[in-house]
């Protein structure tokens, strides 16, 4: 009999990732490599990024089976991020899965890597229901998504211009913080004030879209204007008001999703959901709130193997000729 197991592969960005989940979407096994060489460089490089996925995949993808104490002959089926994300990342991924499922004759499930962040939240051993609405925040993509299902989703707003993650990063660059930003920030705000400088909110941005690109550079004005020793003298307060502006212009909006919609259920995914001034914030609004576990939150492939539960696989031949994308599907 079979046992009925996913293996997920997730190369979107600069993490490499595989997992075995059970078709209940219980968690055998999550595993992350973070490269961890794109510190030096402020953000990502794209091909640094898909040469090392190539290096990483295959010890990865044992690794995954191994802690899940199974092997190829338990798999039911692999999924495979398709997009949005690097290109040259992505194939690594598809390339990977490709071969695994020729090989093993297993059908192949191509699966939106934002779906997948959105999917989280209906994994073991805290599946959280539909309807709700998700608020997804990571370094490529901010959106509001209203979940009827567990197959799909509408989105309800998207940033037009900056990631709430990516604000976080260039902020922790200009503040002299390492490549990931956002933990850096959250670390040194801890120490700081967050009324000790105004930042703007994008009050200007109607509805439910977000804009974090004035944030950004109104930063870079007011440690111009401090000058070198005072900014740096001040850079726990600056990084706490800071933190505080894209905390609040993402709380804001979610307000509006859950008075728009009329749902009293709210779900958070993406790296920047790992931050403990979001958490607080929006565990206030006092509706139902779901936090999945953080390495569920940021980038991994549990997420991957669990949308496809949901998903139909390929035919043979859209499998062989499955390729990636860089944009979403939903204009994301
Ligand atoms: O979801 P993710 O791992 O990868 C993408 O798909 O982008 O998100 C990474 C982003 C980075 O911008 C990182 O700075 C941010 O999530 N992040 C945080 C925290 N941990 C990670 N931002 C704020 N506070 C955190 N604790
Ligand atoms: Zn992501």
């Amino acid at each position: 009999m079979s046992a009925r197991l996913i293996l997920g592969i997730e190369t979107s960005c600069d993490d490499t990732c595989a997992a075995v989940v059970s078709e209940a979407g219980e968690i055998r096994s999550n595993v992350v490599s973070s490269q961890g060489i794109h510190d030096r460089y402020g953000g990502v490089v794209p091909e640094v990024a898909a040469r090392r996925h190539l290096e990483l995949v295959n010890v990865v993808v044992d690794d995954a089976l191994r802690q899940a104490d199974a092997t190829l002959d338990d798999l039911d089926r692999i999924a495979v991020t398709q997009g949005p994300g690097l290109v040259g990342a992505l194939l690594i991924g598809i390339a990977t899965a490709k071969g695994l499922a020729a090989a093993r004759g297993l059908p192949l499930c191509a699966v939106d890597h934002l779906q997948g962040h959105v999917s989280a939240n209906f994994l073991e051993p805290a599946p959280f229901e539909p309807p709700f609405l998700c608020l997804i925040a990571s370094g490529g993509h901010t959106f509001l998504a209203h979940v009827r299902d567990r197959t799909g989703f509408a989105v309800l707003g998207a940033t037009l211009d900056d990631a709430a993650g990516e604000a976080f990063d260039k902020g922790a660059r200009m503040l002299g913080l390492p490549f990931p930003g956002g933990p850096a920030v959250q670390r040194l705000a801890a120490d700081g004030d967050p009324s000790a400088f105004d930042f703007p909110l994008a009050a200007g941005v109607p509805g439910l879209d977000f804009s974090f690109a004035g944030l950004k550079t109104s930063l870079l004005y007011r440690i111009r204007d401090l000058g070198e020793a005072e900014a740096t003298r001040r850079r726990a307060d600056l990084a706490a008001s800071y933190q505080w502006a894209i905390v609040e212009a993402l709380a804001v909006r979610v307000e509006r999703a859950l008075r728009q919609t009329g749902l009293r259920r709210l779900a958070i995914g993406g790296g920047v959901a790992a931050n403990a001034a979001l958490r607080e914030r929006l565990g206030a609004i006092g509706v139902e709130l779901a936090v999945p576990a953080i390495d569920l939150c940021t980038d991994n492939a549990a997420m991957i193997a669990g949308a496809a539960r949901f998903a139909e696989p390929l035919s043979a031949a859209d499998a062989r000729t499955l390729d990636a994308y860089a944009t979403g599907q939903r204009g994301l």
